[in-house]
């Protein structure tokens, strides 16, 4: 006589029902046991077998797999349950921040106007000297707060794509050569070549938000030269790919190591090694602002020899 069983799991929501075929089933016996799970019975299972001595023992492993199988769809319902739970925490605290954000708006703004005033009504005495020192530092910290919050209400309104974006056709050589000039100070005080590079004919122009592209290669520009060191060089290019240009902001830093790259564009994401200059906010924006107008972005480095970062924007409209 043949010595193996089969077995078929019968019951609703468990696994499929396997029956046997016209020849087995001259020979074979089929059983359906209850399968039970602290009192409650929780599934059936169809346990067929053809050697009758064996029936004890295929319906105990049966039940097994059975109680193991119920005891996995539980433990799925569960994380999914607890997946959905954080889902909901992670949303809360979004909406939470964008509203701190936003309401720290004002006071920020009255903070700004308050310290301009401050520094016009001290008279310039020799008395009021530590008084003066003091808050001429103010508007650097008032200043960055402002940075801070703008990038966290940016960031909220990307990840819940309600930020509003205003595409026209741009002039992107125009744009490149601003931003690279508003840093053109800080790239001297750290003798950082900075350039605009290649920008043929065909990639002058974008069809793009002129604001927040300005907005990309700040955030760029300011990595790259906040990477790079004295001696060193960031360059600014561009290149017609298809139906969009491609932007390169390239620097001869310190780059980035392997084991990093894939976590750059993550939000607070830094380098532990630089992880006290900046919030870790800059790439994650520059990502979503990029993607938000239909381009992509990415990153090409080498430790130790530089990285370059580069974009995509379309070049007209879409029809
Ligand atoms: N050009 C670059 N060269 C080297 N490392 C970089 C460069 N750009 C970004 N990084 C790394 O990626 C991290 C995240 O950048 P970013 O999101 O702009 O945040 P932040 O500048 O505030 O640290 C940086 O802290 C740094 O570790
Ligand atoms: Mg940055």
């Amino acid at each position: 006589m043949q010595k193996t069983s089969r077995i078929a799991f019968g019951a609703a929501g468990i696994g499929s029902s396997g029956s046997p075929n016209r020849s087995e089933r001259a020979s074979s016996e089929s059983r359906s046991c209850l399968l039970w799970r602290s009192w409650t019975p929780v599934g059936q299972i169809l346990v067929t077998t053809e050697a009758r001595q064996q029936f004890f023992l295929t319906t105990l492993t049966a039940a097994l797999i059975g109680l193991l199988v119920s005891s996995l769809r539980m433990a799925f319902q569960r994380s999914d349950s607890a997946l959905r739970l954080a889902e909901t925490a992670v949303r809360a605290r979004d909406e939470m921040v964008a509203v701190i954000s936003h309401e720290l708006k004002n006071p920020i703004a009255a903070l700004q106007t308050g310290t301009t005033v401050i520094q016009r009504l001290i008279p310039r005495v020799p008395e009021n000297e530590r008084v003066l020192k003091l808050v001429e530092k103010l508007p650097l910290s008032i200043q960055r707060m402002s940075l801070l919050v703008s990038d966290l209400l940016d960031i909220t309104r990307l990840e819940a794509r309600v930020l509003k974006l205003n595409p026209a056709d741009c002039g992107l050589l125009r744009i490149a050569q601003e931003v690279a000039g508003s840093f053109a100070s800080a790239a001297q005080d750290k003798s950082v070549d900075l350039r605009i590079a290649e920008f043929p004919s065909e990639t002058t122009r974008a069809f793009c938000d002129p604001t927040r592209t300005a907005q990309i290669l700040e955030n760029l520009l300011n990595n790259a030269i906040k990477f790079t060191d004295a001696g060193g060089s960031v360059r600014v290019s561009a290149r017609k790919e298809d139906d969009h240009i491609e932007i390169s902001v390239a620097d001869t830093g310190r780059g980035i190591p392997k084991d990093y790259l894939p976590h750059v564009f993550d939000r607070f994401w830094q380098a532990k090694e630089t992880a006290y200059k900046g919030t870790g906010l800059g790439l994650a924006i520059a990502k979503g602002l990029v993607e938000a107008q239909g381009g992509t972005i990415k990153v090409k480095s080498e430790e130790g020899q530089g990285s370059s970062f580069l974009f995509t924007l379309p070049s007209k409209a879409a029809k």
